[in-house]
C-alpha cells in the first residue's frame, strides 16, 4: 500500500473513510489486518486498475471500500452454530450496513453482492464487479501470506534462540 493516496481518490471516498461505524472496522481482524486496512487495499488497488482500463473507477473505489462493511470477527461468527455461512451472508450484510449510511447505485450493489463470487451464486454483472472480486482475492491471498511468513518467521526466531 503506498505511503501517500492520490487526492483524487480520497475525495471520492472521504466520506465513508470519516464515517463513524465505518471506523469501527479498524477494530476487527481480517486475514493478517483489520477489515478496515483490508478494504482499504481493495479498494485502492481496484481504484487504480479500474482508471487505467478506463472503467468506472467512482463505483470501483466506493463499491470494493464498502465490499466488506460487516462489524463482527468473523472468526466469533464461526464460533456460533446457529449463524448462516459467513462466507454467503457477510456480502448481504455489507449491502444492509452500506445502504443505512450511503447513497449505493446498482454498480455498487453489483460489486457488493458478487464479490465473493463463484462461492456465491450469481455472476457479476459489471465488467467493474469483475475487477474487485479479482483484486479482493489477490489482496486476500496476500495478506493471507504475510500472516502466515509471520508466523513461521517468530517461530524460526525462537527456534534459533534456544538451539
Ligand atoms: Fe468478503
Ligand atoms: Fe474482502
Amino acid at each position: 500500500m503506498p505511503e501517500k493516496l492520490e487526492e483524487e481518490y480520497l475525495e471520492l471516498v472521504e466520506d465513508i473513510l470519516e464515517n463513524e461505524t465505518f471506523l469501527k472496522l479498524k477494530n476487527y481482524h481480517h486475514h493478517s489486518s483489520s477489515i478496515y486496512e483490508h478494504s482499504l487495499r481493495v479498494s485502492y488497488f481496484s481504484y487504480k486498475v479500474a482508471k487505467t482500463l478506463e472503467m468506472d473507477y467512482h463505483a470501483v473505489a466506493r463499491g470494493a471500500l464498502l465490499h466488506d462493511f460487516f462489524t463482527y470477527d468473523w472468526r466469533d461468527y464461526k464460533k456460533n452454530k446457529n449463524n448462516k455461512n459467513h462466507g454467503l451472508e457477510h456480502p448481504k450484510t455489507a449491502l444492509r450496513n452500506a445502504r443505512k449510511h450511503f447513497t449505493v447505485c446498482s454498480k455498487q450493489k453489483d460489486i457488493i453482492l458478487k464479490h465473493m463470487w463463484p462461492k456465491v451464486l450469481g455472476v457479476p454483472k459489471y465488467k467493474e464487479s469483475v475487477l474487485v472480486t479479482m483484486v479482493d482475492k489477490y489482496c486476500a491471498t496476500e495478506e493471507f501470506y504475510e500472516g502466515f511468513n509471520e508466523v513461521v518467521m517468530k517461530k524460526v526466531k525462537i527456534f534459533a534462540q534456544i538451539s
